[in-house]
């Protein structure tokens, strides 16, 4: 085996789940600006926590324990889990963002990382000033990175921006850039968080490209995704990720397989009672995403269901709409939809998609859900729940799987005409 280069031994992370610091202010801050009913509003929004002096009380939990794995030379390994398992805190304590409680990592080489928005940039700092901060952290000289730089405005499709600080850019022009920059940058060991997540579907196919090639130049790589198709076709091995502790650590094929089946049977809701810690930003905040079937019995092809997602609004007045998209397990979007974007003031909004029976096929589905403002600015995406529909009994007596992505009932006509006898014309009609 090549010599190692990231040696993980027994690590562990407690947070604290009162005494908050970071986010809690802003967060707060926001709404208590908003006007109205800021301390009902405040109320909803932290679930009642009247007496803040109680939220000190020591109670913690470990989002990561225990974790011990070794990553060889130029290996490419994934880290994969449900919602929370602990993979971002995991590569937050590898690339020395955030301190273990226990245990020793080591990452042997120039580590480049690319991890959630917000981190290795410096909002006020304009695109071309933070190519050359990030390249000097990670030890590269002024001549090398300039004779970097237009490959990497290149790459982000950023050209018209380069000179705007990064706090203007867009969600997605900002992640751009960030990818840009660590995958051009050369480190020899690159970490990246759900890149994918964000940008267009072209966008990502090129990132996609570029780790291929540089997983190929011998770089180590460590990748988060919930993308289990780009999880098999660039990683040799992954690490699952359960509550925070290695549930497998394996060869790919297997571990994926096994990670899928047990996603099946996973419930297929998400919630965050606590906004803190609830996915979003200071405009919104995800509350709830769930599937639920028509009625208590599992969603099967034929019956109809519907995608609830709840959030927190937190702009003061703005137009948002919520939309999905639903992939199945080969990583095919099935099909896209949004509700009509609406004027809102804070507050908690429900969003419901409700999907028609005899549409998709029995197969494990995944939902990404997005809230956007002003149709254009994706301000959360968030890859969420799996659900699975169900094959029902078929009165036909073919029982293989039925072939295609999608399983929508369609009206035949059929006309059988028996030889020579045109007068006795018949014509069939079967509907399911
Ligand atoms: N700063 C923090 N303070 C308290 N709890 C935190 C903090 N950061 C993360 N957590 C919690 O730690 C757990 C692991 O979070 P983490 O972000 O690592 O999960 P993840 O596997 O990356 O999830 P996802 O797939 O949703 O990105 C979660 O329960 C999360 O709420
Ligand atoms: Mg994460």
């Amino acid at each position: 085996m090549s010599a190692r280069i990231i040696e993980v031994e027994g690590i562990g992370k407690r947070y604290w789940l009162h005494g908050r610091t970071r986010g809690y202010r802003t967060l707060r801050d926001t709404v208590s600006d908003v006007a109205g009913k800021p301390a009902q509003w405040a109320r909803a929004m932290f679930g009642g926590a009247k007496n803040p002096a109680r939220k000190e009380e020591k109670a913690h939990f470990w989002a990561l324990k225990d974790v011990s794995f070794d990553v060889g030379h130029g290996e490419v390994v994934g880290i994969i889990g449900r919602n929370g398992a602990g993979k971002s805190t995991l590569l937050k304590v590898l690339s020395r963002i955030t301190e273990p409680t226990t245990g020793i990592a080591k990452v042997y080489g120039r580590v480049g990382s690319l991890l959630e928005v917000g981190t290795g940039f410096h909002p006020e700092l304009t695109g071309r000033e933070n190519i050359f901060l990030n390249g000097s952290i990670l030890g590269m000289r002024k001549a090398e990175i300039e004779r970097k730089f237009d490959e990497i405005v290149a790459f982000a499709e950023i050209e018209k921006f380069i000179d705007e600080p990064v706090k203007r850019y867009s969600s997605g022009m900002y992640m751009r850039l960030a990818f840009s920059v660590a995958a051009h940058l050369e480190p020899e060991v690159l970490f990246i968080d759900e890149v994918l997540a964000v940008g267009d579907a072209a966008f990502q196919k090129k990132c996609l490209g570029k780790m291929g090639s540089i997983s190929r130049t011998g770089r180590t790589v460590l990748f988060v995704s919930h993308n289990m198709s780009a999880v098999q076709s660039l990683c040799t091995r992954v690490v699952w990720l359960n509550r925070g502790q290695v549930h497998e650590f394996g060869d790919t094929r297997a571990v994926v397989s096994r990670y899928l089946q047990t996603a099946a049977r996973s419930a297929s809701e998400e919630s965050w009672p606590d906004p803190e810690n609830a996915p979003g930003n200071d405009k919104v905040r995800l509350k709830r995403v769930a599937v639920l079937p028509f009625d208590d019995r599992p969603i099967t092809v034929e019956t109809p269901f519907r995608i609830e997602i709840e959030f927190w609004n937190l702009l003061e007045r703005a137009t948002l709409n919520t939309a999905v998209e639903i992939f199945n397990h080969e990583e095919i979007c099935v099909f896209s939809s949004f509700s009509r974007p609406q004027e809102m003031t804070p507050g908690s909004v429900t969003a419901v998609c409700h999907v028609p029976g005899e549409l998709l096929n029995d197969a494990l589905y995944r939902i990404k859900v997005f809230l956007v403002r002003d149709a254009r600015e994706q301000l959360l995406i968030r890859d969420s729940v799996n659900f699975e529909v169900h094959d029902v009994e078929r009165e036909v007596a073919y029982f293989g799987k039925w072939t295609g992505v999608v399983r929508p009932a369609l009206r035949w006509t059929v006309d059988a005409q028996p030889d020579g006898i045109e007068s006795q014309r018949q014509s069939v009609t079967v509907e399911r």
